[in-house]
């Protein structure tokens, strides 16, 4: 039977119910509700009209949503739209059929109809988007440290850690404009929605301190935690698990990995996601007791190269270069380009012309400098032309802060 690709209809429970199980069943997840007696429903955070639907004569087989967000470019001069695509899974019994590449375009497509410069997403495998044009744009680290905890060296110049009472709201008050704050910052960054902070946030068993100034001069940090208590033969042996350190001044940033590394009675550290900028190796008085690994990030997609050209910064060489890129997914974008400062524009000539030629993943590998265009350049997925055209782009598309996505969706 043939499959049909559509819109979910949000308000239908039945399809509702079945959009949120075949998406647990591909997930791996147990696709019984928390709550059996409760009605399955869309979580706040998700936008029913940004959802699809692959459909198997009355059964759903395969799934894809999309959140409306902006996300911070180098230069933060403005947040720029960008489609953050999640809640991919197609059913064991439907998969390699085509389906996830059906659902992709046309959650590409939509999102270049709506304006969106830039699409994201968070990968379960890491082999799956480069060949619908995603290259990894923000790279972190997981970290692991066992007893005992390394020293924090760094000056924390005065700062007070502080933590915060229970109260989810008061909490969100505190935490989101240091998040505002660090979108000014760091490429990589997405918007929370209000929704997103009353559903996510809303944990009593994670805690949450701040770091404070010296002087009183407001939060310029935080980190959101939780522990298990443990103990074993020779005493308490707790975890303390991170679940997200954003830290806008480097004095904060010091005073929250120290605050961590001091708390009484844990045996082990671990952090999902630490953000490269936090150079955790040279905060520590002892190097070897970090066990970092990095892992991809946020994976991005360049949806309208010229709007994406243009909404972000670049180094003070300026850029003005040919670049022939290779984009199938969106053919929208696939050609030969006058790369500037002030955006891109199509040039009529083939890529003979061309300094560059790249894939668009690549493309987006550079776009916030989570990689550098020499680095792609030396592992042979930039194509140089004309001689000196990748020390250019390079120079241009480098940025000062690394990108850290922090938000996972
Ligand atoms: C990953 C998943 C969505 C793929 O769906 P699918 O309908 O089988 O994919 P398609 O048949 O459309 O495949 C499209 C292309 O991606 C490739 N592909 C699909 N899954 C892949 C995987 N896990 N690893 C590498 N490549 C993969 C296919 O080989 C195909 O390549 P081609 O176009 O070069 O021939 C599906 O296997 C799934 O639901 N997996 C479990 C849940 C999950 O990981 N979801 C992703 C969340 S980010």
């Amino acid at each position: 039977m043939a499959i049909d690709v559509r819109r979910l209809a949000g308000d239908a429970p039945a399809e509702v119910a079945q959009f949120l199980r075949a998406n647990a069943v591909a997930m791996g997840r147990s696709p019984a509700p928390a709550n059996a007696a409760l009605a399955p429903t869309l979580s706040p955070t998700v936008e029913p009209d940004r959802c699809l639907v692959a459909v198997d004569g009355d059964q759903v087989v395969g799934t894809a949503q999309a959140r409306t967000f902006t996300l911070s470019v180098p230069g933060g001069r403005d947040h720029v739209p960008t489609a953050g695509i999640g809640g991919i899974g197609v059913l064991p019994t439907h998969r390699r059929q085509g389906i996830l590449r059906r659902l992709m375009d046309e959650q590409l497509g939509d999102a270049h109809d709506r304006g969106e410069a830039l699409a994201c997403l968070w990968s379960t495998e890491a082999a799956i988007y480069p060949r619908f044009g995603f290259g990894v744009g923000t790279f972190g680290h997981r970290v692991n440290v066992e007893r005992p905890a390394p020293r924090v060296t760094a000056d924390t110049g005065g700062v007070r850690v502080r933590l915060l009472d229970g109260d989810a709201t008061k909490v969100v008050a505190t935490a989101a404009p240091v998040y505002e704050r660090l979108r000014t910052l760091v490429p990589g960054v997405v918007n929370r929605s209000a929704a997103f902070w009353s559903t996510r946030w809303d944990d009593p068993t994670m805690l949450v301190v701040v770091a404070e100034g010296a002087g009183g001069d407001g939060v310029d940090g935080y980190c959101r935690y939780s522990t298990t208590a443990t103990w074993c033969e020779l005493g308490p042996a707790n975890d303390l698990h991170v679940d997200e350190l954003v830290a806008c001044t480097p004095a904060a940033r010091a005073a929250l990995w120290r605050y961590l590394f001091e708390v009484d009675l844990v045996a082990r550290w671990s952090v999902w996601h630490s953000a490269p900028q936090d150079a955790l190796p040279l905060l520590v008085d002892d190097i070897r007791s970090l066990r970092l690994t990095l892992s991809d990030g946020l994976w991005l997609r360049i949806v309208d190269l010229p709007a994406a050209i243009a909404a972000r910064d670049y180094g003070p060489t300026g850029l003005d270069v040919v670049v022939h890129v290779r984009d199938s997914t969106c053919p929208w974008n696939d050609g030969t380009w006058h790369l500037t400062d002030d955006g891109a524009t199509r040039e009529n000539s083939n890529d003979n012309g061309a300094a560059l030629t790249m894939d668009a993943a690549d493309l987006a590998s550079a776009y916030l400098g989570g990689s550098t265009i020499a680095d792609l350049a030396r592992a042979g997925r930039v194509d140089e032309h004309r001689r000196g055209a990748v020390a250019h782009v390079d120079a241009a598309f480098r940025w000062p802060t690394l990108p850290w996505a922090v938000t996972w969706f």
